[in-house]
């Protein structure tokens, strides 16, 4: 589990890319990750001859002693393989110690390895935002809302 700084924006666009229909800029990522108030949790693989990608990442921002999660994606070839929820875990973690009393997040109601996830880890529905997911030829979609109580 390693930190992420301003020179991993290309991968982290690239890996939002692949999981969300309506892609964040690199120049996006490069700002979210030099706010102060932003936490970024990357997961890296180190190959043999010494160079490092990028196989996943998760973005979080706290106020006072809440969270919110602001984005996770694990590249599409890795999925499945444990990532997305060591990933959270170590997010979670971090926000434990930095005395986070809640943390909310918000997700489409039709993604259901997302879904499952987060109700893995504890998060409970806490209510829906309508008109949250911008849909092309069709009405905007809600998200679902979900909290953990971490302390
Ligand atoms: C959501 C996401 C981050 C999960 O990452 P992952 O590495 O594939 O997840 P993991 O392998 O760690 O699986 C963790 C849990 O997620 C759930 N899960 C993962 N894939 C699933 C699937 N295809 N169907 C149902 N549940 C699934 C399971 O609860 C799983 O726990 P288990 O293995 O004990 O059963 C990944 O699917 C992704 O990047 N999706 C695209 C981006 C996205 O949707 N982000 C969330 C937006 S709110």
């Amino acid at each position: 589990m390693v930190s992420i700084s301003g020179a991993d924006a290309d991968s982290l666009a690239e890996i939002h890319g692949e999981g969300f229909p309506k892609p964040w800029l690199a120049s996006d990522f490069a700002a979210l990750v030099q706010n102060r108030s932003v936490g970024a949790v990357g997961l890296r693989r180190q190959s043999a001859f010494g160079y490092s990608r990028l196989l996943g990442f998760v973005l979080f921002r706290s106020a006072a002693d809440e969270a919110e999660i602001l984005s996770i994606a694990v590249r599409r070839s890795h999925r499945g393989r444990g990532h997305g929820r060591l990933l959270m875990d170590e997010a979670l973690r971090r926000l434990y110690r930095e005395r986070i009393r809640t943390c909310f997040l918000e997700v489409d109601p039709d993604n259901a390895a997302a879904v499952s996830l987060y109700r893995s880890l504890g998060f409970a529905d806490v209510g829906t935002r309508k008109g949250y997911y911008q849909r092309q030829g069709a009405p905007a979609g809600a998200a679902l809302v979900m909290r953990l109580e971490l302390q």
